[in-house]
């Protein structure tokens, strides 16, 4: 092993314990080329079978890792929406870290605010047919029919709205239940820690990674304020709404009267 002279430090250390491994095959190999053409291509075949070996397991690593929680495949196993088809996404990097900023959803109570939300609210319900529900995989008993054809229905992200809507007006409470009763305050209770265990689900399973930091804004201030620039891939709106609107039981009644 001392006739190879790039590889020749003493073999205490741990990365003589390389060295030692590497000049022993490049020895080796020396040695078996040296011996004839019928060894020099076993190597080389070798050295074919391995690189195929490599390839197998690769292929068998990706199919395995689309298999287990590969995006796409879990996609198809979700369950069935009749707005999947017609939602669009964007990108959007809208934040709401500055706390003296209010867009028409927040902020104390006024007219225009609650205007807003209305609006947001208004179609909530969707007028599904049994085909429908069917597909989607729900429980068929005892459903609530629609007065003029249908049932009721809604989707994930209404029920989510009307959870942060009630969770504003119990925030708001002196303005939206002026002369609430213990009973009422009770019950009120009982569905906002409902709506705030909804909201936490929904929350935990899109898992936001967009990235936040802190930085110091006032001298005065006692902690850090909160930053970020991060893009998201969001719904359009629009392409949501357009649907709830277009499958109103209200405005198909108001329309059929
Ligand atoms: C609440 O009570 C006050 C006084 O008892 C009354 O004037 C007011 O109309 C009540 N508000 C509502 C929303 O019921
Ligand atoms: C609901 O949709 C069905 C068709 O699936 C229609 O026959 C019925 O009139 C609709 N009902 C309302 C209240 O819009």
């Amino acid at each position: 092993m001392s006739s190879i002279p790039f590889l020749s430090r003493g073999d205490t250390s741990i990365d003589d314990e390389e060295s030692t491994q590497l000049s022993k095959r490049e020895y080796d190999y020396q040695e078996k080329s040296q011996a004839g053409e019928y060894k020099y291509f076993t190597w080389t075949r070798a050295y074919i079978v391995l690189l195929n070996l490599c390839i197998v397991v690769l292929i068998i690593g990706i199919s395995k890792a689309g298999d287990s929680d590969g995006i796409s495949s879990l996609n198809n196993r979700r369950s069935w929406s009749p707005v999947q088809d017609f939602v669009e996404y964007e990108i959007n990097e809208e934040h709401s870290t500055d706390h003296s900023k209010h867009t028409k959803y927040s902020g104390f109570p006024t007219p225009e605010q609650n205007a807003a939300w209305s609006a947001l609210m208004k179609p909530i319900f969707f007028n599904a047919s049994f085909d429908e529900l069917r597909r989607a995989g729900e429980s068929l008993e005892n459903l609530a029919a629609v007065k003029g054809g249908g049932y009721a229905a809604t989707i994930g992200v209404y029920h989510e709205l009307h959870c942060l809507r009630q969770l504003r007006f119990y925030l708001f409470h002196k303005t939206y239940y002026p002369n609430m009763t213990q009973a009422q305050e009770l019950y009120l209770h009982g569905h906002l820690d409902h709506c705030i265990e909804t909201l936490r689900l929904t929350i935990m399973c899109h898992g936001n990674t967009a990235i936040y930091s802190f930085a110091w804004e006032e001298s005065k201030l006692t902690k850090p304020a909160t930053q970020s620039n991060s893009r998201s891939v969001c719904a359009k709106w629009n392409s949501i709404e357009n649907w709830a609107r277009s499958r109103s039981p209200i405005r198909k009644a108001k329309s059929d009267t």
